[in-house]
Order: C-alpha cells, then structure tokens, then sequence
C-alpha cells in the first residue's frame, strides 16, 4: 500500500470574502507606468493577488472583530491596554509594555533611549526601518549575520544566526561601552525569513552578559521562528510554540513588535522591556511622539484585536498552515526552475533576482525590474528586496547588498491554495522569457527609504 502523506490544511473555514478585480495586460502596463515601475505606488485596486507584504494584510478572526467592538475608547487607562499588558506579560514574557502605532514607533523611543553618537550596533542583518532609526540616532550599525545568510544558494537551517567571531571582533575593536545593544531578530526579513537557533540565541546571551551588553529582540515574526526551531532543532520537537516563544525571549533584555505581522492585526506595535529604568524614559518618551502610555498612538479597540491576536498567533495549528502555505508556493515555484532562496523561510518566498536576471547588473535594478515584470505579467504584487531597498549610506554612497530579492510575501489567512499555483506559474512564465527582459534606471529618488517612494523608467 502506498503511504498517504499528511497534508497541513487551514485551521479555519472562510466566512466573509473580498471580491477582486481582474485586469487585462494593457490596463497593467498602463498601471505599472503610471507608478513609475514601483510597486508600491501602484493602487490597491489595480492588483489581483497582493504579496507586497505580511504586514497589516492579515485576516481577522471572528473573535478578533468581536473584540474591536470592545474598544474602550478612553483618552486614559482604557481596559484593552491592561487585557494587552496581560497578554504581553503572560504570552512573550516581557514585563513593561509601551504600545506604539506601529513597529517603527517603537524603533524610535528605543534608538532614541539607547543610543549615543557614535555607538555601533551589530544585528543579525539590518532592517530598514530599524537601521535608519539607529542611524538617526547617532548610531552605526555593523552586520554580524553568519555568512550564510547572504548566499542563497546555503540550505544551512538557521540563516539567522549571530556570527559570534563577528561580534567578539567588534568588542575588541571599539569597547563594550560603545556597543549599547545587539539588535537580534527572529525570522530575519532581508535574508528572506531565516531563523535564528535557541542553540545560537543562548550562545549570543552568554557572550553579551559577560560585557554586559543587552540583547535587543525585534520579535515581528518571533512565532514563524519558533515553528522551525520546533521542526529543525534537537531537543524542540515536542515543546509548543508558546514554550519556544517564551524562551526565545527569556535570553533578551526587550522587544520591539510590529504587531502588524505575527500578531495577526492590521495596525498597531509596541516596545516591551525588562528594565524599569528603560520604560520609564519610553514612558516618558511615548507621550511626545505616539499618544499616551496607556494607548502610544492605537485605538482601544485595535489594542483589543491585538492582545487576541497575539494568542492566535502561538497556536501550534495556526502556525503549521501559515508556514505551510509558503512552503507549498516555494515548492511549487522551484517544480519551474525559478531561483529562489533555499531553505523556503517564514513569510515568503524570494526570488533570487541576480540568478533570474543575471544579465541585468545590480545598477540597472533586477529586482526592481522583476517585480515589476510579474504585476505585468499576472497582476501580482511583489516587492523589491535589493539594492534599491538598501538605500545609501551616511556619505552618499549606495549600498551594494549580496542579496538582491524580489519578496513574494504571503498575508496570513487570506489566500488559498489555488491563488498559491496562480502566483508560482506566473513567476515559472516570466522565467521562460527571462533573456528579453531589460533593466531599468532611477528618475526619481527619495531622501529616506527611497524604495517606498523612488520611479523608474525601463530603458531602452
Ligand atoms: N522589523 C521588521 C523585521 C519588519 O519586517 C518591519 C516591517 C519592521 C520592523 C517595522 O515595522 O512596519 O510596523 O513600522 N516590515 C514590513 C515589511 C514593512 O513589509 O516587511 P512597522
């Protein structure tokens, strides 16, 4: 008899939809000039299937919505942020909550609060927004990701992980004193969703307490780690993701949270801490910058759908449909031959733009270029990842990064299983025709996180 494999499935059935709007090619090409060959400046209705991004796309449970209607809307001392401190407290294991609108919201009191001029940062490969916000603060940030995560080609399981040699080689060379904290996150974004091990994690909290460094945790996607350190590491197999949420989080000092990923909500963040001294000034710090401690910039009611949401999310079931669902869109992608970044992470799939467009060169934009060929080709939105996202230098210069990526994020629980084949044969048709493709050049080009906002023309 043949063995039946165990497919993963949704742990929830659809109850309301959102109907979507078809295009034809023209109206596409159209679109895409109309937004200058950004993906981010096209408009919503314009696109078919939306993997600009995971953050604020989810679906709301049932018991998410009947939460917003128990918004209570006060200026001061609203009950759903004392339901979100308990949750926060009892689910992640922080002790001091600062809500904020978003996870960039946090990033500021943070940078703000901890960093000196001149203070270096090491990360497990940089963020965006976390990085300019160190920047602006005075900082400098240092990438102590291990090698592997800038090879796509590495099926090392935990991209994530902190180069230790890295780190003790920074010490040395400017002081513990300079160094405030290591911005360590889990499910690490720009290596296409790699996670870190609790093996590594442990090792980084040794290190750092013996210099008394604090380990700062952007814990956006902490639950889509904790699923492939239950699936790939010795000794986790049987613990449930609350429990590897939990120690995760047990090796570092605080957190910031775009709740707008794992958490399942469609805004809202905040900056957690252990430290009394640290959420004193963010305390003081939110009320100039976000709202009020007891809200930092949310409504009653999305703090509500928050705290619920943040139990959703550390469900064993959830978690193993939500990763399952990108893996199976990876799969599928790789049955057509599309360079992807191995191993398959968390939150999508990324397509390796250097190896799909190996005539375009990293200043011609091949993921810019990329992206912008799949919305003509299916009406699915993607985003760049590469040298256009990584934006310039203090001095002017362009950052160069090894990866150059075109993200297929996928929201959780809005699209199904037939949307994930759409999206792969589209990436497979646009493969095929691969060699016609030409790059494009920049005309309009934005002082800060100028992949929001920058405009391309394709060239001739
Ligand atoms: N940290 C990580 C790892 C993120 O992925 C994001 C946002 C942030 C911090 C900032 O949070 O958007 O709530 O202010 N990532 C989004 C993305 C924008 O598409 O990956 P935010």
């Amino acid at each position: 008899m043949k063995n039946i494999k165990q497919s993963w499935a949704e742990p929830y059935k659809i109850k309301m939809v959102e109907l979507l709007k078809m295009t034809t090619p023209a109206q596409r090409k159209k679109a895409m000039q109309d937004a200058g060959y950004n993906t981010f400046l096209l408009k919503s209705e314009d696109v078919y299937i939306d993997l600009l991004t995971d953050s604020g796309t989810s679906a709301m449970s049932d018991r998410q919505w009947a939460g917003m209607m128990l918004g209570d809307e006060a200026y001061a001392g609203s009950r759903n942020f004392y339901h979100l401190e308990q949750v926060v407290q009892d689910v992640y294991g922080y002790k001091y909550l600062i809500p904020t609108h978003q996870g960039r919201g946090a990033e500021n009191i943070l940078s703000k609060i901890l960093i000196k001029k001149g203070d270096i940062i090491p990360g497990n490969m940089y963020f965006t927004t976390t990085r300019l916000h160190q920047e602006l603060a005075g900082g400098k940030f240092e990438d102590i990701i291990i090698d592997e995560a800038h090879d796509s080609e590495s099926e090392f399981p935990f991209k994530g992980n902190v180069d230790l040699d890295k780190l003790e080689r920074l010490i040395k060379k400017h002081g513990a004193a300079k160094i405030p904290y290591v911005s360590m996150a889990t499910s690490v974004n720009m290596a296409g969703g790699q996670p870190i091990s609790m093996k590594n994690l442990k090792a980084l909290r040794a290190m750092t307490k013996k210099h008394g460094i604090r380990v700062i945790h952007d814990m956006t996607r902490v639950a889509e780690n904790a699923y492939f350190i239950q699936q790939r590491e010795k000794g986790y197999e049987n613990k449930t993701i609350k429990e590897i949420v939990h120690e995760i989080n047990s090796y570092t000092d605080g957190a910031t949270m775009s709740a707008k990923k794992d958490a399942l909500v469609n805004i809202g963040g905040f900056l957690a801490v252990n430290d009394w001294d640290i959420f004193e000034e963010a305390r003081n710090m939110v009320v100039v910058y976000e709202g009020l401690h007891t809200y930092g910039g949310l409504a009653g009611r999305d703090m509500e759908a928050m705290a619920i949401g943040i139990g959703e999310s550390v469900s064993d079931e959830h978690i193993k449909a939500r990763v399952g669902q990108v893996i199976y869109l990876g799969e599928k992608m790789l049955e057509y031959d599309v360079p992807i970044v191995k191993p398959i992470g968390g939150h999508g799939i990324f397509v390796d733009a250097k190896k799909f467009l190996p005539h375009i060169p990293q200043d011609n934009y091949p993921a810019q270029t990329l992206a912008a060929e799949i919305y003509l080709d299916s009406g699915v939105r993607t985003m760049e990842r590469g040298v256009v996202s990584a934006g310039r230098k203090a001095n002017g210069e362009n950052y160069y990064p090894k990866l150059e990526l075109v993200r297929f994020t996928i929201p959780r629980r809005v699209y199904t299983q037939a949307h994930m084949d759409v999206i792969a044969e589209s990436a497979g048709r646009v493969y095929q025709r691969r060699a016609k493709i030409k790059g494009m050049k920049m005309v309009y080009e934005p002082k800060y996180l100028r992949f929001f906002q920058a405009q391309f023309e394709k060239l001739k």
